[in-house]
């Protein structure tokens, strides 16, 4: 797979480099962030945030993940991350934060259907699959936004706390 990258009206995604990481660690750091979270722990160990960068970038190689974090194009402000995890069989998982300085400005909705669109044009996906914890419904608007089918309620570990919560379970089907 080639370089990844995405335009949107504000914001441009990319492949994580390392210079991103006292970025990524500061905002990503934010206990509300991990709150809701699956694999984001807190408090943020000052390590990791160039491991998740080394890994993405060896994901990619493999074809198991495309990472990006998201830029606002106008001040070079790295606002969030998105991911398509767990690529194969056609299907991937989507997963995304943004800071929290920078919520309630669109950038959650803007970013994932960009991100449904490169995953279906470029990649050739068939179907992607998301989730949210209950009490986050304003994820659910993302993916609602982006054309997710709503599933139903489940049950997962999810949040920085590790404990068994109820989650809502989406998907989008390439063509719908
Ligand atoms: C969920 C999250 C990604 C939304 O990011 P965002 O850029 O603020 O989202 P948007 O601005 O695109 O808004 C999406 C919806 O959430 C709503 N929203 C945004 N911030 C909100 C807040 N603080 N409280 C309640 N609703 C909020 C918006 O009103 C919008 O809904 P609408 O279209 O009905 O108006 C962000 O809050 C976040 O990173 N949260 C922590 C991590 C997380 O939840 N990741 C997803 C795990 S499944």
């Amino acid at each position: 797979m080639d370089e990844h990258r995405i335009e949107t009206e504000r914001l441009t995604l990319r492949p994580p480099q390392p210079q991103d990481a006292d970025e990524v660690q500061r905002l990503a750091g934010d206990f509300r962030i991990a709150d809701v979270t699956r694999s984001i722990p807190h408090p943020y160990p000052p390590e990791l945030a160039q491991q998740w960068i080394a890994r993405c970038t060896q994901d990619w190689l493999d074809g198991k993940a495309a990472s990006f974090v998201i830029i606002e194009t106008g001040s070079g402000q790295l606002v969030g991350s998105i991911t398509l995890k767990d690529i194969g069989r056609g299907e991937a998982e989507v997963g995304y934060w943004i800071g929290v300085p920078y919520w309630s400005r669109g950038y959650a909705s803007e970013a994932c259907n960009a991100l449904v669109d490169f995953a279906f044009r470029q990649l050739r996906l068939r179907r992607l699959y998301a989730s949210h914890l209950a009490r986050n419904p304003q994820s659910g608007r993302v993916l609602f936004k982006a054309g997710f089918r709503h599933l139903g309620l489940g049950h997962s570990e999810c949040g920085s706390q590790g404990k068994v919560e109820p989650v809502e379970l989406y998907e989008r089907v390439s063509g719908e």
